[in-house]
């Protein structure tokens, strides 16, 4: 019977991961123990990259290479 493959490491990135929403996340990651063995979580801001920019935000995810991306980054207020 053949084996089941092996899991891809998971990467997991948050756009607007400094944010309210995302620092809900942060918080359900690193203090209630949110993380599965083996993830990877990144949260990244503006700062990290503006996602405005298409070319650095091309860079940006080449680098991290994620498998996953919450996508929260946004101008919510005005
Ligand atoms: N809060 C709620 O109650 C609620 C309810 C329902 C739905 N949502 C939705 O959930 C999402 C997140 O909401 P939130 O309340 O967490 O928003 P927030 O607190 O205003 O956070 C916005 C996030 O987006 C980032 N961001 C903004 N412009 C960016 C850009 N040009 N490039 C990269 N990152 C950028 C900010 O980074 P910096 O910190 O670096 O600026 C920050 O991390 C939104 O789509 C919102 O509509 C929120």
């Amino acid at each position: 019977m053949a084996s089941a493959a092996p899991a891809l490491p998971t990467k997991v990135l948050v756009t607007g991961g400094t944010g309210l929403v995302g620092n809900g996340i942060q918080a359900a990651i690193a203090e209630e123990g949110g993380a599965v063995a083996g993830e990877t979580w990144v949260f990244m801001s503006s700062r990290d990259c503006n996602l405005l920019d298409i070319a650095a935000t091309r860079a940006y995810f080449t680098e991290q290479a994620p498998t996953h991306i919450i996508h929260l980054a946004a101008k919510v207020r005005a």
